[in-house]
């Protein structure tokens, strides 16, 4: 969810010894660092990593790190390890000149941005959109506990008529008796969690959905004993339950 672009910009002057420069990323982002080196003949560009292992134009990648073939040197997705120092050497005949990049890592437990409660009074037969969304480093995962318990994750059905979109917000169909409740949200990572609820509720009041739920569910059934048994006085019956 979060994928931001950090550029760290090293600029090896000629007779430039070294230049340190710090720079914060969050974990699970994406980083570049940039090498700019000048000097004739045109110098070859290294990066030592904080283990100590090196990338070459010949050996450009390790792990998760790769090199350009212009020295900039890629990290997708970092993690906590991946902080340290990181050393670009510019050489040529003429000598080398090294500057160096101080990455820490941070991580952010998740934050939700919609409202921690939330209530959504509805009209039977409309259909529930409950938001979900949220920030943090590592990204965080999104799950929905929906009133009967049941853990539901981004793009996944269920009932039917239930569906949590991709991007977290949760989506009912044609809202029913059957979906009264409350909807819990949590986004969680490495580092945290945070939760939000929505209750659903239809206009009328649960009481009275359930009435008419009830009175629904007889009359299925004595329209059933109808066709079994044509019988004026059953069909009356369930009129006035
Ligand atoms: C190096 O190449 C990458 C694309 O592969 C580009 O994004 C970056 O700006 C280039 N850096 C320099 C210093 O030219
Ligand atoms: C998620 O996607 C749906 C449908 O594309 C959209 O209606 C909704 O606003 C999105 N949710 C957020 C939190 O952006």
């Amino acid at each position: 969810m979060l994928h931001r672009h950090f550029n760290c910009i090293l600029c090896l002057l000629r007779g430039t010894k070294a230049l340190f420069i710090l720079s914060t990323i969050h974990q699970g982002g994406d980083v570049h660092l940039e090498c700019l080196a000048d000097g004739v003949p045109s110098p070859l560009l290294s990066w030592v990593l904080p283990d100590r292992s090196v990338l070459t134009s010949t050996a450009p990648s390790i792990r998760h790190i790769t090199m350009d073939t212009n020295g900039t040197l890629h990290m997708s997705v970092t993690l906590p390890s991946d902080r340290g120092v990181y050393r670009c050497v510019a050489s040529n005949s003429a000598g080398a000149a090294s500057a160096s990049v101080r990455v820490h890592v941070s991580s952010l437990p998740p934050v939700i941005h919609q409202p921690r409660e939330e209530h959504l009074l509805l009209s039977p037969g409309r259909p529930v959109y409950a938001h979900c969304s949220a920030r943090g480093a590592p990204p965080p995962s999104l799950r929905w506990r929906i009133p009967d318990g049941t853990l539901v994750r981004p793009s996944q059905f269920l009932h039917g008529n239930l569906f949590v979109l991709p991007n977290g917000t949760l989506h009912i169909r044609g809202v029913g008796p059957k979906d009264l409740g409350n909807y819990e949200c949590t986004a969680s990572n490495a580092v945290g969690a945070d939760k939000r609820t929505v209750r659903v509720e239809i206009k009328g009041g649960a009481e009275g959905a359930r009435a008419f739920f009830v009175v629904a569910m007889m009359c299925v059934g004595c329209l059933l004993s109808l066709g079994v048994v044509p019988n004026i006085s059953t069909a009356s019956s369930c009129v006035f339950v």
